[in-house]
């Protein structure tokens, strides 16, 4: 364990801050039990330390001045140290999370070195225009950070989704008071020691470990400009009524989803059923934009349901740091017991269980939170496993015979995180991808990411975008100067 984590301490002005006295909570490894650290509880004191060490180094630490090709540097940089500590982070997120080493190693550390080099290189390449006004005037904008951000992230994706909000926020110039899930502190805390290394000042990143409470510290915050948050609507509404009674902060949000996987019946099965697989069941389900519902072509779902079963009731859980193990443990009890709540609702609203419902408890692993890989058929769009995010391994499967009745039942619920369609057919693709309500639509694409391309959702699954040019303006504010030419 290196040293971050043996302190288990908030990271403030470029110091370690756990002064006696103050509240401690233990980490645990979800799939053991097992303690993995002991680490501040944040309060008011802490926090309100945490926003004025942002505060200063936004106004005095030359970091929003610097000269851009500095900056592009110290990302690049920070960007080459999660690559060169790829296993370790690896080892860290697996611990604390309960997902595989193996999924940590592809799906969770990559993109996140990635997505520092990808805004290092946006520093030098994105400001603002000369317009052209009528009068006698030069009129210029200027892109500037807005100030002291608030970024609190959920425990799914514990590096990756703090470094999509810190990348560019540091990119445009602005400062960090990063608040990690109260699950899942370890990565950020190790992240600490890599932005110091990179070269970043004290006081631009703050990493202040906590509960909801130290998150809602830190959205009330009058010093804080904005809130970039991933999580639940429940605290996303928390989050707005925060900014509306404190200072008006801007807001952005990433809220999950209950994304539909659309199959026509000209898909090639083989690899369609390969993807919903994974799509659903890897990171055990526990993914914003997991392909919970599966809409398939009445003709073809029988079958491609037999194909998603037989591959369920052979997929091996156990031990997360494991090579061989496909899914490991869920991250809490609460999150097992809200899986348990839907299985029931699922059973008592009438779908049928094809497989899986229940907890996996072999070879230790009831120590854990272990679920069985779950499948329901003869699901209705008006069941609760048809609307609500579950958030686990959870599938609901139904069936559609027209496109009409399809795009209804896609468009059902309040999210509107992605969706994926398959079939040969390009002209019905594009057709069906122009009316889903989806801030993504993937189409023969078996859930692609890139650093280059935006993310985000409409309806309930939030505001704004993450990634690509676009998460750019979710950190800057434009100001409008204008010179008189005749004065
Ligand atoms: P949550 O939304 O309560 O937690 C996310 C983050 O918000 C954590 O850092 C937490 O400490 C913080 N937080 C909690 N209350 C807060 C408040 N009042 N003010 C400011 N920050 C606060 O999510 P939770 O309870 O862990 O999971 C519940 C459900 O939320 C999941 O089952 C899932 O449906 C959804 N969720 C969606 C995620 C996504 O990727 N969009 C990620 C995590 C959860
Ligand atoms: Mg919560």
């Amino acid at each position: 364990m290196i040293q971050s984590m043996e302190k288990g301490a908030a990271y403030i002005g470029g110091k370690w801050v756990r002064p006696p006295g103050t509240r401690l909570y233990e980490v645990v490894n979800p799939a053991t039990g097992e303690r993995l650290a002991e680490v501040i509880h944040c309060g008011p004191s802490e926090v309100d330390a945490a926003v004025e060490a942002a505060h200063s180094a936004f106004q005095e630490s030359g970091w929003r001045t610097l000269d851009p090709s500095k900056r592009e540097r110290i990302l690049r940089k920070i960007g080459d140290l999660i690559e060169s500590n790829a296993k370790e982070l690896a080892r860290i997120e697996s611990l604390q999370n309960g997902k595989t080493v193996r999924e940590a190693l592809r799906g969770d550390i990559p993109p996140a070195w990635d997505i520092f080099h990808y805004y290092a290189g946006w520093i030098t390449k994105y400001y603002g225009h000369t317009v052209p006004v009528s009068g006698p005037y030069l009129a210029e904008t200027r892109i500037e950070p807005i100030g002291v951000v608030g970024a609190i992230v959920p425990w799914n994706f514990p590096l990756l989704l703090a470094s999509w909000k810190l990348a560019p926020a540091l990119a445009m110039g602005n400062t960090v008071v990063l608040k990690p899930a109260e699950q899942t502190p370890l990565t950020a805390l190790y992240l600490a020691e890599l932005l110091e290394e990179a070269g970043i000042p004290p006081g631009v990143v703050n990493i202040i470990p906590g509960f909801g409470d130290t998150g809602a510290l830190l959205a009330r915050h009058m010093k804080v400009r904005k809130i970039t948050f991933t999580g639940s609507r429940e605290v996303a509404r928390e989050i707005l009524r925060a900014s509306a009674d404190s200072n008006l902060k801007r807001v952005s949000l990433e809220l999950g989803g209950k994304s539909p996987n659309i199959v026509f019946s000209d898909a090639d099965l083989d690899r369609v059923s390969d993807v919903a697989f994974g799509e659903i069941f890897g990171h055990k389900g526990e993914v914003c934009s997991a392909s919970s519902r599966l809409l398939a072509e009445s003709s073809i779902s029988g079958e491609l349901i037999r194909r998603l079963k037989d591959k369920a009731e052979r997929m091996v859980l156990g031990d997360p740091q494991h090579p061989k193990t496909q899914m490991g443990s869920l991250i809490s009890r609460t999150q097992l017991e809200r899986v348990e709540r839907y299985v029931s609702s699922g059973l008592k609203e009438g779908a049928a269980l094809v497989c899986g419902g229940k907890r996996h408890l072999d070879n230790g692993c009831d120590r854990g939170f272990f679920f069985r890989p779950t499948i329901f058929a003869r699901v209705k769009p008006h069941m609760k496993i048809a609307q609500e995010e579950i958030f686990g391994p959870v599938l609901s499967v139904m069936d559609f015979d027209s496109e009409e009745t399809l795009i209804e039942t896609a468009n059902s619920t309040v999210y509107g995180l992605v969706s994926m369609i398959w079939t040969r057919d390009i002209g019905r693709a594009f057709r069906i991808a122009r009316r889903l309500e989806s801030g993504t639509v993937w189409i023969n694409a078996a859930g692609p990411f890139d650093s280059a391309m935006p993310f985000g959702g409409v309806k309930e699954s939030g505001w704004g975008r993450e990634m690509g040019m676009e998460a750019l303006k979710e950190y800057t504010q434009v100001k409008s100067i204008w010179i008189g030419l005749e004065y």
